[in-house]
C-alpha cells in the first residue's frame, strides 16, 4: 500500500513507519519538527520506498495532495508533552483540532482510511481500577491548560467518528496510554525517559508531586504490533480501542526500579507540581488501560515488561551520549 504518516518523524511516528516498509509497504511521512527529528528516521533515509515531507498538516497545500495520493492515513502528528501543552496552549489546540480536521477533510475527498491517534488523556480524572472505552471522561476546568489537550483529543474522535457514521469514511481511532521507548525524549515532560537521563548521569531524579501517584507503561515495540494489527483488521473499522500496559507502578517506585536497574547512585527529590508547571495545575492519581476490547478483536496484548523499556532506553542514551 501507498501509506501516508503524519507526525512520522516522531517517537511513535517513526517506529511505525520503519515498521511499514519492513512490512513492505511504501511510506510518505509528513513531519514539521516541532518534536520530532529527521535522524529518527536515519533508518529509512536510504530506502527507495521512503520519503519524507516536511511541512505542517496546518497547510491544506502539503497536505491535500499526500493524501491524494496514499491508500492509508495514520494521523500522529499532534502537539504533545504536559510542558508543551501548558507553555503553548493556543498553537497546541490549533494543530490538535484543525490539524486533525484538514486530515479528516482531505481524506474524505478521497475515501482514503484515517487511522487516528488519539490519547488515554481523554479519561482525565476518572481513576477508575480499569479504564474501558466506554468509560466517563472527567476534566477539570477548561482553563486549566492540561486538560485543553484531553478536549483536543476528544474533539479529534468525536470528528473522526462522525466522518464513520455520517459519511462511512473508514476511520479507526485508538487511545494510547503511557508508551515508552527509544527516541522517545524527556524534554517534553516524559518520565520514563527523563528518569532514564538523570540516572545514567547520577544526576537526581526529580518527582512532581508526591510521587504516590500511579502510571501503566507500554513498550514503544508493543504499541507498534498493536497498531498494525488494528490498522489492517475489518472489525476494527469505527471502533475506539485501548492500547495500553496495565501494569501499574507508582512514580516512586518506578524511579527506584530505575535507580536500581540502571546501577545509579542518583538521589530523588520532590518538587510541587505548581513549580513544575504553574498554579492551578492537576493531575491524576492513576490511569489503567482495560485492553479486554483490543484482545478480543485482534488478539493483541503487551509482551514487553517495564525492565526491557528502561534496558532499551538506557542503551539508546549509552550510544548517542
Ligand atoms: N507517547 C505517548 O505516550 C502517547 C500517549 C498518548 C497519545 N499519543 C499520541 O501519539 C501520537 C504520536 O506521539 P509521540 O509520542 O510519538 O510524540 P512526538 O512528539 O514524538 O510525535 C508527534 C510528531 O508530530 C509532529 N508534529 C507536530 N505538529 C505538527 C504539524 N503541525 N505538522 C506536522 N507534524 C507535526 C512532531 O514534530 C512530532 O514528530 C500523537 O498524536 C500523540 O498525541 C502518544
Amino acid at each position: 500500500m501507498r501509506i501516508l504518516v503524519t507526525g512520522g518523524a516522531g517517537f511513535i511516528g517513526s517506529h511505525l513507519c520503519e515498521r511499514l516498509v519492513n512490512d513492505g509497504h511504501t511510506v510518505t511521512a509528513i513531519d514539521n519538527f516541532s518534536t520530532g527529528r529527521a535522524s529518527n528516521l536515519t533508518n529509512l533515509v536510504s530506502s527507495s520506498s521512503f520519503a519524507l515531507i516536511e511541512g505542517s498538516i496546518l497547510d491544506s497545500t502539503i497536505l491535500s495532495p499526500l493524501i491524494k495520493e496514499a491508500e492509508y492515513v495514520f494521523h500522529l502528528a499532534a502537539a504533545v508533552g504536559v510542558f508543551n501543552i501548558v507553555n503553548n496552549p493556543l498553537a497546541s489546540l490549533l494543530t490538535n483540532i484543525r490539524g486533525t480536521e484538514n486530515v479528516l477533510e482531505a481524506a474524505y475527498e478521497t475515501k482514503t482510511p484515517v487511522f487516528l491517534t488519539s490519547s488515554s488523556e481523554v479519561y482525565g480524572k476518572n481513576i477508575s481500577d480499569s479504564l474501558k472505552e466506554s468509560d466517563d471522561r472527567i476534566l477539570g476546568s477548561p482553563v486549566t491548560l492540561r486538560w485543553s489537550y484531553s478536549e483536543a483529543k476528544a474533539i479529534d474522535e468525536s470528528l473522526a467518528y462522525a466522518y464513520f457514521v455520517e459519511k462511512q469514511l473508514e476511520t479507526r481511532i485508538v487511545r494510547f496510554f503511557n508508551t515508552v521507548g527509544p527516541r522517545q525524549l524527556g524534554a517534553y515532560g516524559m518520565v520514563v525517559p527523563r528518569f532514564v537521563k538523570s540516572a545514567l548521569a547520577n544526576e537526581p531524579i526529580t518527582i512532581y508531586g508526591d510521587g504516590n501517584q500511579t502510571r501503566c507503561f507500554a513498550h514503544v515495540y508493543d504499541v507498534i504490533d498493536a497498531v498494525i494489527a488494528i490498522a489492517f483488521a475489518d472489525n476494527t473499522i469505527g471502533k475506539v480501542i485501548n492500547i495500553g500496559n496495565d501494569f501499574e507502578i507508582s512514580i516512586n517506585g518506578l524511579a527506584q526500579k530505575i535507580i536500581t536497574e540502571t546501577n545509579s547512585k542518583s538521589e530523588i527529590v520532590y518538587v510541587p507540581y505548581e513549580e513544575a508547571y504553574g498554579d492551578g495545575f492537576e493531575d491524576m492519581e492513576r490511569r489503567v488501560p482495560n485492553i479486554e476490547l483490543i484482545n478480543q478483536l485482534v488478539g493483541w496484548k503487551p509482551k514487553r515488561d517495564l525492565s526491557a523499556m528502561i534496558t532499551d532506553i538506557s542503551a539508546e542514551m549509552k550510544k548517542s551520549s
